[in-house]
């Protein structure tokens, strides 16, 4: 007896010493500078909410053997696909394991519902609301993320699924499985009157899933992801409660709500409704428009240059702005793209870099790559910081970047982009964008910005043309 109260005094202890990492962890990952720290933190809180699950009182000592088999199985396959994963792959792989924390909330939900028996009053009334709360969640998030890794993987066709009604049919299945969850309340025989009814609402849940990722465009799907990773906490906070685990209720609402406000960022950034986001399909309107001036100007000529043209407009240059893009990711040229900056630092030209917030197929992606490549975090700058300065700026050199510089997001009302702020880049004097050819984006659409008279084309992969940069700067 004395032994268990030691234990569970060590799991409580684990646990909140723990939620305090995972508190700080969050904190230190919002700023560039303390991110490696906060990662860190989240590193020593997993590790020690997971040793900690050797001291819960429903775990015994023959237990133990299978804990570790399942620890080491975990731990070595997920060791696999992280260091395999190519950084531009990050997106599906998080997608992939949203997936997962669903189809556990789903399953965990399903199994504890058979406790339903042993309670009565209001403890059977609160805990079957978490089965159902958790099942509902888990499936959704569960094939909602299995089709956003189609769609990033590009298994799925990234165009919306716009069936007739949608709007109508979403809330159809919602109301639906909300009336079988309410039939799955208070029943006298568990196995053969709840569990169908809760069959039946995670059926349901999985095809409303299904059917709200289907439905968004690919241009959208930044938001998507985010809105995943809310569900995924939510989800999780469900299967803490279920289990009475607290450190899972914690982390799932720090996820849950970390998620939401960073999808309310990211709408905010992509000027798109959250309450659109949500019911799924917004990104697929029709344009109230047609197009305009972005009509005639890719109609204009497309001017390509060469490195040496490119080298001398850089030496020449005083302030130069750099507009990174996934192509910079996909070309791993951040390493030197760092030395070509220095050399133009040290020749006394004021070099900036220009985030926009949707850059690349991560929330944050060009930071982590740019803090990869130490290159300083106070000339990396937020696109609402820099935009002003486009004027001023002798050349703006855009690096595997296309949607996130397209003019077309302000003038072209038919582009699925439309309403996006981007950085202004046509507004410097020269505008060099570095790309293989003139395919376009993640969006699918064609760039007014590479007709402008003011814009060079510098064609071939970024990491060749950086490396001959660099080269020649020397
Ligand atoms: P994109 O619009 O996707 O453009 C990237 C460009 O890089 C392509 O046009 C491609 O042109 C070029 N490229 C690819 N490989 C290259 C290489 N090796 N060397 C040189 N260029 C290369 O990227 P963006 O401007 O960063 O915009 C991001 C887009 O992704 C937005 O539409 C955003 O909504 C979407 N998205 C973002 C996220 C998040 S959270 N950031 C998540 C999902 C989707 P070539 O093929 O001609 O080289």
């Amino acid at each position: 007896m004395e032994h268990m109260v030691q234990q569970s005094g060590i799991l409580v202890v684990s646990y909140i010493v723990a939620s305090v990492l995972f508190i700080l962890s969050l904190g230190g990952l919002s700023n560039p500078e303390t991110s490696r720290r906060g990662n860190w933190f989240g590193i020593i809180g997993m590790a020690i909410a997971v040793i900690a699950t050797f001291f819960h009182p429903s775990v015994s000592k023959e237990g133990y053997g299978l804990l570790i088999a399942m620890l080491l199985i975990g731990g070595v396959i997920g060791s696999i696909v992280a260091s395999k994963i190519a950084i531009t792959a990050m997106p599906q792989l998080i997608a992939g394991f949203h997936s997962f924390v669903g189809l556990a909330a789903v399953l965990v939900g399903i199994n504890s519902y058979m406790e339903s028996g042993q309670l009565m009053g209001a403890a059977r009334i609160v805990h079957e609301t978490e089965v159902v709360l958790g099942v509902f969640i888990g499936a959704i998030t569960f094939t909602g993320s299995v089709v956003a890794f189609g769609k990033l993987q590009t298994i799925i066709r990234s165009k919306p699924l716009l069936l007739p009604g949608r709007h109508m049919l979403n809330l159809i299945m919602f109301l639906g499985a909300m009336y079988c969850g309410y039939l799955v309340f208070g029943v006298q025989d568990l196995m053969a009157q709840g569990m169908p009814m809760l069959i039946v609402m995670t059926v349901i849940a999985f095809v409303l899933g299904w059917h709200l990722v289907m439905s968004i465009g690919g241009a959208d799907m930044p938001v998507v992801i985010s809105m995943l990773n809310s569900y995924s906490g939510w989800a999780a906070a469900a299967t803490g409660f279920l289990l009475g685990n607290n450190l899972l209720i914690i982390t799932g609402a720090l996820v849950g709500s970390s998620g939401a406000i960073l999808s309310y960022i990211m709408c905010k950034a992509m000027n798109r409704s959250l309450i659109n986001v949500i019911f799924g399909g917004f990104g697929a309107e029709k344009p109230k428009a047609k197009i305009s001036s972005g009509g005639s100007e890719l109609a204009g000529e497309v001017i390509p240059t060469n490195i040496e043209d490119v080298v001398g407009m850089l030496k020449e240059a005083k302030n130069v702005i750099v507009i990174p893009g996934y192509g910079l990711a996909v070309a791993r040229a951040h390493h030197p793209l760092k030395d070509v900056v220095d050399k133009l630092r040290k020749r006394g030209a004021n070099v900036r870099f220009a985030i926009h917030p949707v850059a690349g197929r991560l929330p944050g992606h060009m930071n982590v790559l740019l803090a990869e490549a130490n290159i300083p975090y106070d000339i990396v700058l937020e696109m609402d910081e820099i935009n002003k300065d486009f004027p001023e700026t002798d050349v703006a050199l855009v690096i595997g970047a296309n949607d996130i510089v397209s003019p077309g997001a302000l003038e072209d009302p038919s582009s699925p982009i439309y309403g996006m702020p981007v950085i202004e880049a046509w507004k410097s004097k020269t505008t060099v964008v570095l790309k293989r050819s003139m395919a376009a984006g993640y969006a699918g659409v064609d760039n007014p910005l590479f007709y402008k008279d003011n814009t060079r084309m510098l064609f071939g992969d970024a990491k060749t043309s950086i490396d001959t940069i660099l080269a020649q700067l020397q």
